[in-house]
């Protein structure tokens, strides 16, 4: 059971800036149908974390078609774009929760996760916004207990000041993970995964470096 601190609360938006309404009970009917509920014992899971419009889980699920993504978001118009690609790509492993990481974390009894994803974390980078941040030694020391023998995280980021931060974190758990590509930094997300998801679009036009971490559980 993980305590509900300050770092482990959501921050930020539930719904875009458009002014366009949404069906909410139409989308909890259609959430439900993709809902994420318990662990299974015979299936093999990778989780994706704050996947925004989905992108990610898309691409994990036809790469990994014989393993359960459980795709993680609070904000309801990634998720209706991410249901709308489910079914437009006749996609049966993925399994969405409406919410918080922690809820999914909170419900592992044991090394369920072959693979970590989490793909432009908000980087809130101002000094008095820095304890909401979701990477810390901490929560990887807490994903590090439900991942199996082997399994990876990746992280990618554009922000220079999370950058650093996550590099502190990894170097405070660095007995509990392998930093596989600390000698290629300069390698391009695409130089190890064919995607492109909005936050990363977002980097490239504004002319900002992403970095990819990829991290072995040891
Ligand atoms: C900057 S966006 C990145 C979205 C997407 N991965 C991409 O690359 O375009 C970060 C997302 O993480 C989600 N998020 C933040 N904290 C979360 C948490 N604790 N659990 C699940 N999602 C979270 C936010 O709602 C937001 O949509």
């Amino acid at each position: 059971m993980f305590n509900r601190n300050y770092s482990n609360r959501l921050f930020g938006r539930t719904r875009g800036r458009s002014k366009k309404k949404i069906n909410l009970e139409n989308y909890h009917k259609k959430v439900d149908k993709f809902k994420f509920k318990n662990f299974n014992e015979k299936s093999e899971y990778i989780l994706d974390i704050g996947t925004g419009y989905g992108e990610t889980s898309i691409f994990l699920a036809k790469q990994f078609p014989d393993k359960v993504v459980i795709s993680c978001e609070k904000y309801i118009d990634g998720n209706i774009i991410l249901l709308k690609n489910i079914q437009k790509n006749n996609i049966n492993n993925i399994q969405l929760h409406n919410g918080n990481v922690y809820d999914v974390l909170e419900r592992a009894n044991k090394k369920h996760f072959n693979l970590v994803w989490i793909f432009f974390p908000d980087p809130w980078p101002k000094n008095r916004h820095a304890k909401r941040r979701l990477i810390t030694s901490d929560f990887l020391i807490k994903l590090h207990k439900t991942l199996k023998k082997n399994s990876e995280i990746h992280i990618a980021t554009d922000s220079k000041i999370y950058l650093r931060f996550i590099l502190n974190s990894i170097y405070n758990c660095k007995e509990y993970f392998l930093w596989l590509n600390q000698s290629e930094m300069n390698l391009h997300i695409k130089d190890y995964h064919d995607i492109e998801t909005k936050y990363y679009k977002k980097a490239i036009n504004s002319q900002r470096k992403s970095s990819l971490f990829i991290l072995r559980k040891l």
